[in-house]
């Protein structure tokens, strides 16, 4: 496994998301209630923003509640929403001292008041800090996300503020529930899925994927690691050939690296 000392500085992801799963598998297969493997994975929370922090990382996003797993259970999505109180009464102090500032998208609206509280509360407390920025995507879906942004876009179009010939690339984004967060760079899900499950459609048209059997409460920074040394040593080519990628700026955004041609 790679150490972050065997990291190029100069190529760390700006972005990473991670898909957090494994969770109901760590327990069951422990004998265990399927809450205490999400209890556990408040560490591996943890261990990927403090890794993140390392290394240089600018943004993590981690999905943490997705729109279909309101369907889960009661019992299980009420110990989902206690969960995320009580991690932000315990983990947040820690993450302020450490320069991260937190924020969430997704439908928050959705959320029981409490957490919808606390989460604004944590929210203002590191709005100043600038080392990391670490996103929680709740109550969140792709799809709806690129729903609501058509659903603004068309009101403002209906206003007679936006003109459909004014659509772009940068007004769909505009309009989108994870706005202005960038493109990851990154995505990595555990647990052997391999599978999007809904997160972030629009936002990883180029990102590169990981995915590690790692159930997630084991995910530990080194696995964070072995993460980015492995997208280290992949070329990223936006669609172009080999030849247009200058030397080592492969792994840079596209367009720094594309050689002028005629
Ligand atoms: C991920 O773990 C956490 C959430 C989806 C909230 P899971 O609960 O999906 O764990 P598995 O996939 O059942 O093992
Ligand atoms: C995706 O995991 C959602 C989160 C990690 C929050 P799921 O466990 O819900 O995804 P599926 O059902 O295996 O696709
Ligand atoms: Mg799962």
């Amino acid at each position: 496994m790679s150490g972050k000392e065997a990291l190029d500085p100069e190529r760390i992801p700006r972005h990473i998301a991670i898909i957090m799963d494994g969770n109901g598998r760590w327990a069951t297969s422990r004998g265990l209630k399927r809450y205490l493997g999400h209890n556990k994975g408040v560490e591996a929370v943890r261990e990927a923003v403090e890794g993140c922090v390392e290394i240089g990382v600018s943004y993590l996003t981690v999905f943490a509640f997705s729109t279909e797993n309101w369907q889960r259970p009661k019992s299980e999505v009420d110990a989902l929403m206690s969960l995320l109180v009580k991690s932000l009464h315990s983990e947040v102090p820690t993450m302020d001292r450490n320069g991260v500032r937190l924020s969430a998208f997704g439908d928050l609206d959705s959320l029981p008041s409490r957490a919808r509280k606390n989460l604004e509360k944590a929210m203002e407390q590191t709005r100043h800090n600038q080392r990391l920025n670490f996103n929680l995507a709740l109550s969140y879906s792709a799809r709806w996300e690129i729903l609501e942004a058509v659903r603004k876009i068309a009101e403002k179009v209906e206003a007679g503020m936006l003109r459909p010939s004014d659509i772009s690339d940068d007004i769909l984004r505009q309009n989108m529930a994870s706005w202005p967060l960038p493109d990851p760079e990154l995505l990595i899900r555990t647990s052997g899925e391999q599978r999007i499950s809904n997160f972030l459609l629009w936002q990883i048209a180029y990102t590169e994927l990981y995915f590690t059997p790692v159930l997630w409460p084991d995910f530990k920074r080194t696995h964070l690691f072995e993460a980015v040394a492995e997208f280290q040593r992949r070329q990223r080519r936006f669609g172009l050939t080999d030849e247009q990628i200058v030397g080592q700026a492969h792994l840079k955004p596209a367009r720094a690296a594309i050689k002028k041609t005629d």
